[in-house]
């Protein structure tokens, strides 16, 4: 039997392979941590649907791969997710349901309204404070947003109380860390002669 979501794995691996993005390593070992936090996730919330959770997490960046870093990539991923899920033929409702959980998962103009698009976006956040995202970007010159990043993480990371509360001591560390980080550019401190 084919599950729908080693499918959905395939198709961004194909994705992945042989493109120049600029974070293309950052992405994969991104996924996998989104994937870790997902099944973490879903092992205390029995009522989500894990074909649909786990599918959602595959799809949700593929869209990333595909357009310009400025442009929305959740509403590229949500046209991709679509249309791999119906060239697998996928039952229209389950595309609903994926479609949903990729559209919202930024939380930005669309909010996460299911317990899979919760999850879904949880895990994506979840995923930035166990991994070294924050001071990759922090030596490209990139402190405020970071730290503006953080607090949007873990403003999302609260669609699931339990999980905030499981990673607030966390947050508050990476915070901590964060703000007294120097406020530099790795490329400006110049060559080792
Ligand atoms: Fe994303
Ligand atoms: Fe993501």
């Amino acid at each position: 039997m084919h599950l729908i979501w080693d499918e959905a794995q395939r198709y961004f691996l194909s994705k992945l392979e042989g493109n120049s993005h600029v974070y293309k390593d950052l992405l994969l070992r991104h996924l996998k941590l989104v994937v870790n936090w997902g099944l973490i996730i879903l092992k205390k919330h029995l009522e989500a649907d894990k074909e649909i959770t786990l599918t959602s997490i595959y799809l949700h960046d593929v869209g990333r791969l595909a357009i310009p870093k400025h442009e929305d990539h959740a509403v590229a991923s949500e046209v991709m997710a679509r249309e791999f899920l119906a060239s697998q033929g996928y039952p229209p409702d389950k595309i609903e349901r994926i479609a949903h959980c990729v559209r919202s998962h930024r939380c930005n103009d669309v909010q996460p309204e299911t317990i899979e698009a919760k999850i879904l976006a949880v895990a994506d956040s979840a995923s930035h404070l166990t991994d070294y995202a924050y001071l990759h970007l922090i030596h490209s010159g990139e402190k405020q947003y970071i730290l503006e990043k953080l607090e949007r993480d873990y403003r999302d990371i609260g669609l699931l109380p339990d999980i905030k509360k499981q990673l607030e001591p966390l947050y508050l560390a990476w915070e901590q860390l964060l703000k007294v980080f120097p406020d530099w550019k790795l490329e400006d401190i110049g060559d080792i002669v």
